[in-house]
C-alpha cells in the first residue's frame, strides 16, 4: 500500500485533481492511477485481480491450515484474489480486506460482491412484482435503499440487476427479471442501476451494480434452467440485447455472463457477445465477471476439453474475472507462457477491475465501507421498512373484481382467511435473501389483524409444501395430507367473506426452481374449489413468483389479486390494498397463460403467415385453447375505473410524431393508472411484432378528473435492429394504440 501512495502522490500533483467521476472511456486521472498500479504488479498479482473467491472460512474462528479453505487463505495472503462474494457484515468484511490491505505485497484492496437482489437485511418485493409498479421512481428508491443497507454491512458490489427478458413462465428466475418486455426491461433497469449506483460511486452508501447474464439465459429451452439457447439475430438484437444495452448506458460497471450456451457457444466462451458487441460495439468500459463456475463449466457443455481450455477460452472471450472456477488464478500464467493467451488481455482485464475499485473509492479508503455504528443504525432501519412498503404496495395487481368484494368493509364482517401462505413469514422473502432474517416477514395474517374492527378467523386449509427447505434444498410439494380442509371448510361456511391467499413458496422459483406446471402447487387448487362450494364471496390473493396459469380460479371467483412476494412488508401491503387504503395500481409485465401448453406466450408476437381467428382450420392456433393469454401484458384493475379518449397524431415530419389521448377518471375514487403507447410496423424489411411498447405514463387522477397525456415517438421509438445488428427507421405505415392494458386500447394509423 505504502508503494501506491507513493505513485499516487505523485500523480495527483501533476494532474490537480482526485476524483473523476467520469465513465466515458477518455483518459481520466483514475485510469493514469490504474496505469501506475499496473506497472507495479507481478504477473501473478495481475492473475490474482482477476480471482474471485466465495466466502470460505468461519471468519469468527482462528485461520484454516488445510483443505480448499487453506489454499484460498493462503491465495489472499498472497495478492492473488482480487474479489470476494458472500462476505458480508462489517466484521468479516473488515477481516478479509485487512488481510488484502496489510499483509499482501501492494495492499489492493477486494472488491466485495454479494447478490443484494431485492433488499439486503430488509426484502423489498421480488424484481418481478417491483416491476409491476411500473413505477421508475418507487423502483429507483427501491434500489437506492438495497445499496444503502448493503453497502452498511460492509459490500461495494451487487450482483443485480438481472435485466434478462423472459416469455417463459415455467421459468424460476422470471422472478428475477422485469419480465417479458424489452422497453419496459431496459427502463427498469436504468432505474435500478441508477438507484444502486446513485451519482458518485465513491459514497458510502452507493455500490456497483452489475448486468446479468449476458446474454439469452431467460431464453431457455422449455424454461428449464441453465438449458440450452437458440435465438434468432433477431430476437437477440430486439428483445435480448436492448436491456443489456440500456445498462451501459446507464454507466453499470460491471456485468456477469450466463451458464448457458447461445447458438452453439457458452456465453462465458462468447467472444462476439462479449468482446464484439459489449466491450466494442457498445464500448463498455467495466468489468466482466463469470457466473458461479461458468468458466469450468464449458467442459461439460463440451465446449473446452479441461480446465486450462477453458481458462483459456474464457480469458480470450472477454471474460475479466473468474467466479469460483479456480482456473485463472491456476491456469493463466501457463497459458501465458505457452503463448496461448496474450499478456495484453490481461492487463486489460486488471485495468477495468482497478478502475471500478477506485470508483468505489476503495483505495482511498478500503474499509469506507465498514462503519459499525452505521451498520447498525441501517440495517433494518424504520426507512428500509418504510421504502418497501411503499414499494410493496405498488406492486400489486388487481385481476377481478367483478362483484366489488373489494374494497372490504372495514367493520361488521366475519372474516375467514384461509391458506397456509396467509401466515407464512419466509414465502414473501423470496429466494434471493441471503441476508434477510429468516420468518421476518409481516405475514398477511399479521397485517389482516391490524383492522381489528372485522371478526378475522384463520385457517390454514393445507400445507402448500412439506417439511423445511432452504436455498440449496428441493422444495417438496403437499399432494396427501387433506387434514386441515375441513376445519377450513367450516370457517369459511359461517364467513361474510373469504380471503384466500394461494401460491407458491418462496423457494418455488428463483434459480435452479423450474416447474412444468403452472397451476396451483399440491392441493391448493382442490382447497379452492371446495370453499367455493360453501362461499362464493371469496378474495383470492395469490402470491408467487411468476405468472400462474389460473384459468378455474378466472371463471369462478370474482375477486382475484396478484400479490407476488412482497418482501418483509408483504402483509402490511396486502392488507392496506384489501381495505383499501391503497387503490391497487399495478400492471403485469408478464402474460399469464391460460394454459402451460401456450407457453412461451408474450403480448408481442408476430403475426405468422396464417394469423385468424378463421373459421377454417388453417390458422395458426390451438385445437383446445385460446391463442390469447388469461391476462395480457400490462393488465391490471383500479377500484376506479378509467375512460381514455380522442387519440391523436400530429405532426409527422422528422420522424417525430406526437401522440395525445385523453383519460378520465369514470369512478369513484382517487386512482392511478398507467397509460400504455404501443406501436405496429405494418410492413417492415424484417417483420415486426403485432404490437410493441414504445411509452408509458403513471397518472394519478382525482374522479372526474381528466387529463391529456402526451407522447413523443422518435427514431428510437420508431426503428428496429435488422440482422445485421443496425439500428435502422423505415418509412411506410405504422398503428399507434394507446390504452390501460396491451389488448384494450384505441388506436390510429401514420404515415411515416
Ligand atoms: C447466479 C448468479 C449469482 C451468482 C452468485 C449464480 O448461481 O446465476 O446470478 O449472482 O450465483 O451468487
Amino acid at each position: 500500500m505504502k508503494k501506491i501512495i507513493l505513485v499516487f502522490t505523485v500523480l495527483l500533483i501533476i494532474v490537480g485533481c482526485n476524483s473523476p467521476k467520469n465513465y466515458s472511456g477518455k483518459l481520466s486521472v483514475i485510469d493514469l492511477k490504474v496505469d501506475s498500479i499496473l506497472s507495479l504488479m507481478t504477473l501473478e498479482e495481475k492473475i490474482g485481480q482477476m480471482n474471485q473467491y466465495n466466502g470460505f472460512w468461519d471468519l469468527t474462528g482462528p485461520a484454516p491450515n488445510e483443505g480448499d479453505a487453506a489454499n484460498k487463505y493462503n491465495h489472499l495472503k498472497q495478492g492473488l484474489v482480487g474479489s470476494m462474494l458472500n462476505v458480508r457484515g462489517v466484521e468479516d468484511v473488515i477481516k478479509v480486506q485487512k488481510i488484502a490491505v496489510e499483509e499482501t505485497r501492494l495492499g489492493i484492496p477486494l472488491i466485495i460482491g454479494f447478490d443484494v437482489v431485492h433488499g439486503y437485511e430488509t426484502q423489498s418485493p421480488i424484481p418481478l412484482a417491483e416491476s409491476a409498479s411500473w413505477d421508475l421512481e418507487t423502483i429507483k428508491k427501491s434500489a437506492e435503499m438495497a445499496a444503502k443497507e448493503a453497502a452498511a454491512a460492509g459490500i461495494n458490489w451487487t450482483f443485480a440487476p438481472m435485466v434478462d427478458i423472459s416469455r417463459d413462465a415455467r421459468w424460476g428466475r422470471v422472478m428475477e427479471g422485469a419480465g417479458e418486455d424489452a422497453y419496459l426491461g431496459s427502463l427498469i433497469a436504468k432505474a435500478r442501476i441508477e438507484g444502486f449506483q446513485g451519482d458518485d460511486l465513491s459514497k458510502s452508501n452507493t455500490i456497483a451494480a452489475c448486468a446479468k447474464h449476458f446474454a439469452g439465459y431467460g431464453f431457455a429451452e422449455s424454461g428449464r434452467d441453465y438449458n440450452t439457447v437458440d435465438v434468432g439475430t433477431s430476437t437477440l438484437y430486439n428483445t435480448i440485447f436492448p436491456p443489456f444495452k440500456a445498462s451501459v448506458d446507464a454507466g453499470v460497471r460491471t456485468f456477469m455472463n450466463s451458464f448457458n450456451e447461445l447458438n452453439g457457444i457458452p456465453a462465458t466462451g462468447n467472444k462476439f457477445l462479449q468482446r464484439d458487441i459489449l466491450k466494442g460495439k457498445w464500448n463498455f468500459d467495466g468489468f466482466m465477471v463469470s457466473d458461479w463456475g461458468s468458466i469450468m463449466e464449458m467442459i461439460a457443455h463440451g465446449h473446452a476439453k479441461d480446465k486450462k481450455h477453458a481458462a483459456e477460452l474464457a480469458v480470450n472471450a472477454g471474460s475479466d474475472m473468474d467466479m469460483e472456477s479456480y482456473v485463472y488464478v491456476n491456469e493463466l500464467k501457463t497459458l501465458i507462457d505457452e503463448g496461448k493467451v496474450n499478456v495484453t488481455l490481461i492487463d486489460d482485464a486488471v485495468k477495468r477491475i482497478l478502475k471500478v475499485k477506485f470508483e468505489l473509492g476503495l483505495f482511498d479508503n478500503p474499509y469506507r465501507y465498514c462503519d459499525l455504528e452505521r451498520e447498525k443504525e441501517i440495517i433494518g432501519s424504520k426507512e428500509m421498512h418504510d421504502a418497501a412498503l411503499d414499494m410493496a404496495k405498488k406492486s400489486i395487481v388487481l385481476l377481478k373484481n367483478d362483484n366489488d368484494l373489494l374494497p372490504l368493509k372495514k367493520t361488521g364482517q366475519k372474516i375467514a382467511l384461509i391458506g397456509a401462505l396467509a401466515s407464512d413469514k419466509n414465502s414473501p422473502l423470496g429466494s434471493w435473501r441471503i441476508a434477510a432474517k429468516d420468518n421476518s416477514a409481516v405475514s398477511v395474517l399479521e397485517g389482516m389483524q391490524q383492522y381489528n374492527e372485522n371478526e378475522l378467523v384463520y385457517a390454514k386449509g393445507t400445507d402448500v409444501s412439506i417439511g423445511t427447505h432452504n436455498f440449496a434444498s428441493e422444495v417438496k410439494i403437499n399432494t396427501t395430507d387433506k387434514s386441515e380442509f375441513k376445519k377450513a371448510i367450516s370457517v369459511a361456511r359461517k364467513a361474510d367473506v373469504v380471503v384466500l391467499v394461494l401460491g407458491e413458496v418462496g423457494f418455488q422459483s428463483g434459480e435452479a426452481r423450474s416447474r412444468t406446471e403452472l397451476g396451483l402447487p399440491g392441493l391448493q387448487q382442490e382447497l379452492l374449489e371446495e370453499i367455493y362450494k360453501v362461499n362464493k364471496n371469496i378474495v383470492l390473493v395469490l402470491n408467487n413468483g411468476r405468472p400462474l396459469a389460473i384459468t378455474w380460479a378466472d371463471k369462478y371467483i370474482s375477486s382475484i389479486v396478484e400479490a407476488w412476494q412482497l418482501g418483509s412488508q408483504s402483509g402490511n401491503a396486502i392488507a392496506q390494498v384489501l381495505y383499501g387504503d391503497y387503490n391497487p395500481s399495478g400492471k403485469l409485465p408478464m402474460s399469464f397463460p391460460r394454459n402451460v401448453g401456450q407457453v412461451p406466450i408474450y403480448y408481442n408476437y408476430k403475426n405468422t403467415g396464417r394469423p385468424g381467428p378463421k373459421k377454417e382450420v388453417f390458422w395458426s392456433h390451438y385445437q383446445d385453447e385460446k391463442n390469447s393469454p388469461l391476462y395480457p401484458f400490462g393488465y391490471g384493475l383500479s377500484y376506479t375505473t378509467f375512460k381514455y379518449d380522442n387519440l391523436q397524431v400530429s405532426n409527422v415530419n422528422n420522424n417525430k410524431v406526437n401522440v395525445s389521448v385523453q383519460i378520465s377518471n369514470s369512478g369513484d375514487v382517487k386512482g392511478k393508472e398507467v397509460v400504455q403507447l404501443y406501436i405496429r410496423d405494418e410492413v417492415a424489411s424484417v417483420t415486426r411484432p403485432v404490437k410493441e411498447l414504445k411509452g408509458f405514463e403513471l397518472v394519478e387522477l382525482k374522479p372526474k378528473e381528466a387529463k391529456t397525456i402526451e407522447f413523443v415517438l422518435t427514431d428510437k421509438e420508431l426503428g428496429f435492429y435488422n440482422n445485421e445488428g443496425a439500428f435502422i427507421v423505415e418509412p411506410g405505415t405504422f398503428k399507434v394504440f394507446v390504452g390501460g392494458s396491451s389488448d384494450k386500447t384505441l388506436d390510429a394509423d401514420f404515415e411515416l
